[in-house]
């Protein structure tokens, strides 16, 4: 109960100081802990702030009071009033470690079984646990610092947004599939059987149609939902700080975007971001990190071989060379020592998820002798020329990728970099690494579908000097588009939108999109550019990948109040759940699972 003649709190727990001393004041939380030590209990009391020590002295306390702290067990809630006191022995590890409350009422508000783990900071609780209480996990000390960072991020967006003319504008939930790469999650309609909603990707169209709709500027706390694979970095249900802007260029957008993220690095972290931040073009991305998210914060950049390698005999360089792919490599410098054998081999295996068929690497000893997998195929003028084009010292260690594909020789030497400067400890963590990545193609090419896509969506403009190369040559087509890349992470990407109908009926034609199914999905957006569309622009920062990369977390799910795992389930309350035939009825739904 809470309520009667009960005091009610005065203070949180870690906002006491010794400015407070003499002071009577009323706490409420969670038991850290009991200890008993004779004449004398200590209870640390813990809430959202942090700790307090209570303290309960046998020739002070009130006997009944004694006789119930004696009692208290492990995450016992309490409301506890008393006077603060300069505790004898300081703790210096604690906020609060100068003072105590010695306690003269207290009130045990509920009861606590033994919980399934600790409720510490440095726990080794596997996740899965933790996820299952997720309530319990939630109470550590960095979650509820995640958790309250989140919301001062939501905030400080919501500030700046407001400050700057954004009106916040609710997009709907239940939507009409328009896919932005991922699959859709589906909600069956029961008025229209057979018919089903979606939920948002992102609020694209949305947002757009609110620049044609006159508001100017628009800003959402936007929830998104895509069904695709889970990584670290990934949620199925994710949100984003959603923005769009009319009249704008990209410079107007880039702009509005470096304003925000210095406001929230200095506000959360106290970090002094410089602005303009860098911008790479994409090309200039690839060709150095093999990436267009590539983290910059230490070298390993990739080096063209290709040239030196135009006649040779060496049959798997010479066919990657012929089919219009490249050779290329990163040195690893006094490497001989730290990256073995068995090492090497690990990486030839782990490399080939990126599509490499194999990892050549040449290791020069500190001894001047040198092991190499492929210098053998090779000539000795080839040799000589790969060693002084790659300005070769004793101890370092080349790996190569040679493909058709050039896609396959960046994917693999860019993650390559990045699991190196991992296991080397090469990366600077003392500063964000934020920059621009500009000029992207506006299509790639699917292997798999065999036709172009769009490497953003397909509402974002090309370059206007690009326009009359769209159905000519899509591929040298750049785009109007920008992606913004925390620590080899993007955290945030958009574009200027086409507002033409003209334009997006040809955009969609190089996509190929019949004028029916374009008609079918898009049709409200095609109608609507019919009656005045400004030119508009924006992008949408991920909040989750943002907090997590800032707030130094391994895992995006350290974020999230209530996270889903890798298979899409929430352990709680382990949805999805199944469904009762009636509201299978009421969808007008039959199953067809494959044991049924
Ligand atoms: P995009 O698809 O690039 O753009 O998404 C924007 C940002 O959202 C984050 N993000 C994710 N975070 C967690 N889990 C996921 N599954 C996930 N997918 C994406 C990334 C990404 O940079 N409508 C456009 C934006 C625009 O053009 O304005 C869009 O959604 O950090």
């Amino acid at each position: 109960m809470y309520g009667g003649n009960l005091k009610k709190r005065t203070h949180y727990c870690a906002t006491l100081s010794i400015k407070n001393i003499d002071e009577e004041v009323t706490v409420c939380g969670w038991v850290q802990r009991q200890r008993d030590l004779g004449q004398l209990i200590f209870i640390d009391l813990r809430d959202r702030s942090g700790i307090i020590q209570l303290a309960f002295d046998e020739s002070l306390t009130n006997s009944d009071i004694f006789k119930k702290a004696f009692a208290i067990r492990s995450e016992f809630v309490l409301c506890a009033t008393g006077i603060v006191r300069e505790r004898s022995s300081k703790n210096k590890n604690i906020k609060t470690g100068d003072i105590e409350i010695l306690v003269s009422d207290l009130h045990i508000l509920s009861q606590a079984e033994t919980p399934p783990f600790e409720i510490l900071d440095d726990s080794n609780v596997n996740e899965e646990l933790r996820l299952k209480y997720r309530y319990l996990d939630l109470r550590r000390p960095c979650m509820q610092k995640n958790i309250m960072t989140r919301h001062k991020i939501i905030k400080i967006a919501r500030d700046y947004f407001d400050e700057n003319g954004f009106l916040e504008i609710e997009t709907p939930i239940l939507v009409k599939s328009t896919p932005e790469g991922a699959k859709d999650y589906i909600v069956p309609s029961r008025v229209f059987p057979g018919r089903c909603f979606a939920l948002p990707q992102s609020p694209q169209l949305y947002k757009q149609l609110t620049m044609l709709a006159g508001f100017d500027r628009y800003f959402q706390v936007a929830r998104c939902f895509r069904d695709e694979d889970l990584r670290a970095n990934r949620q199925p249900e994710f949100t984003q700080l959603d923005l769009e802007m009319s009249f704008v260029d990209c410079d107007d957008v880039i702009n509005m975007a470096e304003g925000f993220l210095q406001k929230v690095f200095k506000e959360i972290l106290n970090i002094d971001i410089k602005l303009p931040l860098r911008r790479l073009s994409f090309k200039e991305a690839m060709v150095r990190y093999g990436s267009d998210k590539p983290d910059t914060r230490f070298g390993l950049e990739l080096q063209d071989l290709t040239d030196i390698f135009r006649n040779t005999k060496f049959k798997v360089f010479a066919s990657a060379v012929e089919q219009g792919g490249s050779i290329r490599a990163i040195v690893v410098p006094n490497a001989a020592e730290k990256i073995s054998r068995k090492d090497i081999d690990k990486l030839t295996q782990w490399i080939k998820a990126y599509g490499a068929a194999g990892l050549a690497w040449t290791k020069l000893n500190a001894d001047s002798t040198a092991s190499s997998s492929f210098e053998k195929f090779l000539s000795d003028q080839e040799v000589s020329a790969m060693h002084s084009e790659l300005k070769l010292k004793s101890g370092d260690i080349i790996f190569l990728v040679a493909n058709s594909k050039n896609k396959v020789v960046f994917d693999s030497l860019g993650a390559l970099r990045n699991k190196i400067a991992e296991k080397l400890n090469l990366i600077d963590s003392s500063n964000p690494d934020l920059l621009w990545i500009v000029d992207f193609p506006l299509f790639e090419y699917s292997e798999e579908e065999q036709r172009f896509v769009a490497m953003h969506h397909p509402f974002t403009h090309p370059k206007f000097e690009d326009i009359e190369k769209l159905e000519s040559a899509p591929a040298n087509v750049h785009a109007l588009a920008y992606d913004i890349v925390l620590n080899g992470n993007e955290i945030g990407g958009g574009s200027i939108r086409i507002n033409s109908r003209d334009l997006q009926e040809r955009m969609f034609k190089v996509l190929g999109f019949t004028r029916e199914e374009a008609e079918k999905r898009f049709g409200f957006l095609m109608e609507a550019f019919r009656y005045g569309a400004p030119p508009h622009g924006g992008m949408a920062f991920g909040l989750d990948r943002m907090l997590m990369l800032m707030l130094n977390c391994s895992s995006i799910r350290d974020v999230i109040a209530f996270p889903k795992v890798a298979t899409s389930a929430e352990l709680m309350s382990q949805a999805p759940g199944k469904i009762e035939q009636t509201q299978l009825d009421e969808l007008s739904l039959k199953l067809s699972l494959p044991n049924s």
